[in-house]
């Protein structure tokens, strides 16, 4: 299938790569066009090796695809998704922000809200998943931290659009783990904050991952 992913930076790249390994196909849309179209101009070669496409769509198009990532940071998805709102009515809404505070060490967001639960009460006609807010963004390149497959933590509360994403997680090489309804993303999006405080003090340089072990 092919995923529309909104913004151009390093998670957009990361996410891309991995549906392109998948061989799903991916269009970029970012409000910059020189900025999506370096993008796809670096994925193109991932997307040739996996006999898929990349292809930019201009900010102002309608979002044409089922699978819609937002990809950018959490005021921008909120921005864009008030924008978007009527395009995206029926969609499925990857949210995969991190609501971090200026200096990074807290969350904008109060404990009994979450990102995700914000972009959904903009979007009540689409179904939000939280996905891929736990995963660093280089170590998407690869999917893979220190020999083993990441694992995708997903929340949601519709459960087919769950099963669709966890079908894009599974073909490209990556664990998905269901979380529960779409109000864990608060647990989530913690964790994610604690995954940051760690990487100065263990000087683990956004190479790490959780790994759910069993
Ligand atoms: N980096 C990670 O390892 C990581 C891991 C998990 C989750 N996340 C989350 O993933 C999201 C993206 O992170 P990133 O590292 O990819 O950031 P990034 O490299 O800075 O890229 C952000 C993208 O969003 C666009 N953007 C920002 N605000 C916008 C707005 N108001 N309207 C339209 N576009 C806007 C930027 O466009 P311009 O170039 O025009 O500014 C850029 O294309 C964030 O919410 C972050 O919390 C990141």
């Amino acid at each position: 299938m092919t995923i529309s992913i909104v913004g151009a930076g390093n998670m957009a790249k990361g996410i891309a790569s991995r549906f392109l390994a998948g061989g799903h196909s991916v269009t970029i849309v970012a409000r910059e066009a020189l900025r999506s179209r370096r993008l796809v101009e670096e994925l193109a070669p991932l997307a040739h090796s996996s006999g898929a496409s990349v292809l930019v769509a201009d900010w102002n198009d309608p979002l044409k695809n089922e699978v819609v990532v937002l990809a950018m940071s959490y005021s921008g998805n909120l921005e864009t998704a008030r924008h978007l709102a009527s395009g995206l009515a029926g969609k499925i809404v990857v949210e995969i922000s991190n609501p971090l505070n200026e200096t990074y060490d807290g969350l904008v967001t109060t404990p009994d809200m979450s990102a995700a639960e914000m972009i959904q009460a903009v979007l009540p006609e689409s179904k939000v998943v939280k996905a891929f807010n736990t995963v660093f963004a280089n170590t998407l390149l690869t999917g893979q931290v220190a020999g083993q497959p990441l694992d995708v933590l997903v929340a949601g509360n519709d459960d087919k659009a769950k099963s669709l994403v966890s079908g894009l997680i599974r073909s490209a090489g990556l664990i998905f783990i269901d979380v529960g309804p779409l109000h864990r993303a608060r647990q989530l999006e913690a964790m994610a904050l604690l995954g940051i405080t760690l990487q100065g003090p263990l000087g683990l340089n956004f190479m790490s991952a959780w790994k759910l072990l069993h």
